[in-house]
């Protein structure tokens, strides 16, 4: 079963920075032809673009960005929602394409007192559906909706399987049914690519919302889910903010140290996940033309804020720190200083003040209170410069 082959591959993983072979990472800032990048216009005018097209074509698959029709309707307002303090909109969001359609179930909350469109988290929920629950029966620390509503935040979700099941063979129904090329490219789109695709269609609907400012829209996610938020906002620079909590491999953790979780087995317990394509860098990081400081980098200059869980080893924390810390070079062309320190910070001690943010929450895992105070804190900070 899939739990004892997750617990196989936990076993044999390497949790030995001794074991680390030595590497050499891609240089955010030569070309694949060697070119050295110097300035913003080139970056982005060439090495960024040259940076997505890698990582569709050999991580996760192409974006499609065209598609015939976007509408929505409100299945459900409530101006009274949370005793008053919040306005619940459930939002049915449909994309059609070549006679197909997906359809996507919003949650949205926004907070009552507000002097204008309101900045938004929004969360790639990759767990139960009732972590979102709009009647608020059930509350849960993965979308504490409550806590953010007081922040003067406003909060929405959408659930994964409403692009992709999060399943070896279902992944197919949703997203990949409007674009059923994708499914024999080589460097055709799969699960973690259909989800990221659903942030962006939520985002479109946003931008008609009077209530929100997407302009600043934080695009959030856990796990896989903290993987789909990455590349959501490298391929959408619209997303203002990015929160990627314990994304580990193919996430925010360098893929060369072969520390935790590796390439081969995400590949082998997650075949839909990925690009096809992915699966030739099983055992064979060393051959990939990129890691993953690079998709960190795409997201320069906007505010990127990745965490690990102390007890979370399979995520890698140390790879993911130094990941952020390689993105840097991409911040400094715009002339914002992440200064982020030689070695990790201490656990719970999150570093909020730099445009790449960081923490190591103490404890397991999981996307907590802790995690989304300091997603909060983050936000204030950034949204105010
Ligand atoms: C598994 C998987 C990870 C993933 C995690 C999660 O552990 O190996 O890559 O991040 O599930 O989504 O919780």
């Amino acid at each position: 079963t899939l739990s004892q082959l997750q617990a196989q591959n936990a076993k044999e993983a390497n949790y030995d920075e001794s074991k680390v072979p030595a590497y050499t990472l891609p240089d955010i800032l030569k070309t694949t032809t060697n070119q050295d990048i110097r300035t913003k216009a080139n970056w982005e005018k060439i090495r960024r673009p040259e940076i997505i097209k890698l990582f569709e074509d050999n991580v996760y698959g192409q974006m499609p960005k065209t598609f015939d029709r976007l509408t929505y309707s409100i299945k459900r307002e409530d101006a009274n929602a949370m005793a008053g303090k919040a306005t619940l909109k459930e939002v049915l969001i449909e994309v059609v394409h070549h006679n197909q359609s997906v359809k996507i179930n919003l949650v949205l909350f926004v907070p009552t007192k507000r002097k204008g469109p309101t900045p938004a988290f929004l969360l790639i929920n990759n767990r139960g559906k009732d972590n979102t629950d709009p009647t608020r029966v059930h509350k849960s620390e993965f979308w504490p909706a409550e806590m953010v509503i007081d922040s003067g935040y406003a909060i929405a979700a959408f659930h994964v399987s409403d692009l992709a099941p999060d399943d070896t063979v279902q992944y197919v129904n949703g997203v990949l049914q409007l674009y059923p090329e994708q499914l024999t490219a080589n460097n055709g789109m799969r699960a973690i690519g259909a989800w990221a695709w659903g942030a962006s269609r939520v985002l479109d609907y946003l931008e008609k919302d009077a209530t929100i400012d997407a302009k600043k829209v934080a695009i959030v996610g856990h796990s896989r889910g903290g993987k789909a938020s990455l590349w959501a906002a490298a391929e959408d620079q619209r997303f203002a903010m990015c929160l990627s909590n314990c994304s580990g491999n193919t996430g925010a953790a360098l893929s060369h140290r072969r520390f935790g979780e590796t390439i081969n087995r995400i590949n082998t317990v997650f075949p839909h996940w990925f690009a096809r394509k992915y699966k030739k860098f099983n055992n064979n990081e060393d051959a990939l033309p990129l890691d993953q400081h690079m998709l960190l980098a795409s997201i320069a200059p906007r505010p990127l804020y990745v965490t690990n869980a102390s007890k979370d080893l399979w995520a890698d924390p140390t790879g993911t720190f130094l990941s952020l810390k390689y993105a840097q070079k991409a911040y400094s062309l715009y002339g914002v200083e992440a200064n982020l320190p030689v070695s990790p910070p201490a656990i719970n001690q999150p570093i909020s003040k730099s445009p790449l943010g960081y923490h190591n929450r103490e404890g397991e895992h999981n996307l907590t209170a802790y995690d989304w105070s300091n997603f909060i804190q983050f936000a204030k900070v950034h949204y105010k410069k």
